[in-house]
């Protein structure tokens, strides 16, 4: 694990600390990838962690007057999903957001850090290809703005330098007569990367494709454009016929390896069907219908002045000073512990549990400065000048909170293992929504796991504790 933890305050602070430091200093934004990395050993010899979260401004979603748009380094998944701006000119970016892990994740993950971890099964990135995107990278010596199309060079390889950050994501928003659509094929319907990905964009002249952008994930070492299919859509109307042969091109210009998630050839199939169901989609007008109008996001929003605090350096000679339901906590020790472990082992709250301690399963459910966020992917040194809540802060004047109360009744809770980070989930829900259907309730807890109860009884608690608490 890392040695010294930096909660910075500017870029210029980063790229002076990437500068001096070399390869030794690593950027932190979400953790949600490079913790399982450093546990895992793919990330090997990081003494210093610059976590850039603090840094105000940095998560701003924007449309400048050449009709670009900017997204700053900071901006979730969960930012992009909400992004009404996004939705109406850059569809399929959040259509890839909305399908990345669950809600806990995209509460922490940037678009920043899915395109640097460079997987080529990562959400993001055949999205932000097929929209032409183009990064800023910032240095001490400058900067520089490479096309995503030229930014990989292999699996998990980029030309980003170890004293570069990437201060900026740009893309031509999409036009009046341009469509989008992100499909994913994946093992799950969430908590799981994808099989196989693919991104369609066209540009219509009357009923015709101008002009259509075919771009795959997870067929090739990189994202590649299936450029035969992209060449044969232009001049026609999307006929069934169209649509096949375009479909075959598609899987033609798939070169994907087997691996335990899918064969070669069903990957070369499925994403030809995918580019299929895209285009019929983008002919019927439904491209959008996997959307929410009201997705549960599962957090608060913060103002930027307060993200501020706790900035500075975190070693073993500065305490981690907390606020954990409410209560002022100064950790002398816990460093380089995840924020889980900080919890139960040197705060003593024990009802927040690890089950997987890998992000899928969310028994380690926390609000971390409001947010729902795994506690089992946070490094400990970013509580300090935060605010969290844990299980054990959910009473209301020392009453049960109505969610736990409804859990209870409705027979929600077998061994319970899982029950705090569901309550967790489920009353940050209905903190943004008073009335969630049960496809929202349901999408809320994508990112909670339960082995014994299954879910019906907990979605039915959660739909009973809504009722009560509308009616309080
Ligand atoms: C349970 C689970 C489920 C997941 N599901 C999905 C999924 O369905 N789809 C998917 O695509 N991904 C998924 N992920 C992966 C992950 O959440 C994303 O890749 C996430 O977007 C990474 O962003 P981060 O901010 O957490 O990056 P971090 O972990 O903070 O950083 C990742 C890498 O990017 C670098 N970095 C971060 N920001 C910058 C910057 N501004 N400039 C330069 N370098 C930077 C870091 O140094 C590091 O190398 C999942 C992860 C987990 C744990
Ligand atoms: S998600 Fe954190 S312990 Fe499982
Ligand atoms: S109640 Fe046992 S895991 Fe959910």
């Amino acid at each position: 694990m890392w040695q010294t933890y930096i909660n910075a305050d500017s870029i210029e602070q980063v790229t002076g600390i990437l500068a001096d430091r070399g390869g030794r200093a690593k950027i932190v934004a979400g953790a949600t990838d490079l913790m399982l990395e450093m546990e895992k050993g793919v990330q090997k010899g990081i003494e210093i962690l610059v976590d850039v979260s603090r840094i105000p401004g940095l998560n701003r979603i924007s449309e400048d007057n050449q009709g670009n748009i900017h997204l700053g380094p900071l901006v979730t998944h969960n930012d992009c999903v909400g992004s009404k701006l996004l939705r109406e000119k850059a569809l399929p970016l959040v259509l890839a957001c909305w399908q990345v892990g669950s809600p806990q994740i995209r509460n922490r993950g940037t678009v920043a850090g899915n395109l640097v971890t460079a997987s080529p099964a990562n959400d993001t990135i055949s999205p932000l290809m097929g929209l032409n995107a183009s990064l800023t990278l910032s240095s001490n010596t400058g900067q520089r703005i490479v096309p995503l199309s030229e930014f990989y060079t292999g699996v998990r390889k980029t030309v980003l330098r170890s004293d570069e950050i990437v201060v900026d994501i740009f893309f031509p928003a999409l036009r009046t007569n341009e469509i989008g659509i992100y499909i994913k094929n994946a093992l799950r319907k969430a908590q799981a990367i994808s099989v196989v990905n693919a991104t369609v964009i066209v540009a219509m002249k009357e009923d015709r494709i101008d002009r259509a952008t075919v771009t795959l994930g997870a067929v090739a070492p990189v994202i590649i454009h299936a450029t035969e299919a992209e060449e044969y859509l232009s001049g026609k109307v999307l006929t069934d016929e169209v649509i096949k042969i375009a479909g075959d091109l598609t899987t033609k210009a798939a070169r994907p390896i087997t691996d335990l998630r899918g064969t070669a050839d069903y990957r070369s199939y499925i994403v030809g069907v995918l580019a299929m169901q895209g285009l019929e989609k983008i002919r019927n007008g439904t491209e959008a219908e996997t959307l929410l109008d009201n997705p549960p996001i599962l957090r608060s929003k913060m103002e930027d002045k307060e993200s501020l605090l706790g900035t500075g350096e975190i070693s073993q000679a500065t305490p981690i000073i907390t606020t954990i339901n409410g209560q002022k906590f100064i950790f002398k020790n816990g460093h380089q512990k995840t924020l889980l472990r900080l919890i139960r082992e040197d705060a003593g709250l024990i009802g927040t549990k690890e089950g997987c301690g890998e992000g899928e399963c969310g028994a380690c459910t926390v609000y971390l400065d409001d947010a729902t966020v795994m506690a089992c992917l946070v490094p400990a040194p970013r509580a300090h000048g935060a605010q969290i809540k844990t299980i054990e802060g959910m009473t209301i004047n020392n009453n049960m909170h109505p969610v736990q109360t409804a859990f209870i009744e409705e027979g929600a809770v077998q061994c319970g293992y899982c029950t705090p980070g569901f309550i967790m989930s489920s009353a940050k829900l209905l903190e943004e929504n008073p009335s969630p259907s049960d496809m929202e309730i349901k999408q809320a807890l994508t990112g909670n796991l339960c082995r014994c109860t299954g879910y019906y009884n907990i979605v039915r608690a959660v739909d009973k504790a809504a009722k009560k608490m509308r009616e309080q």
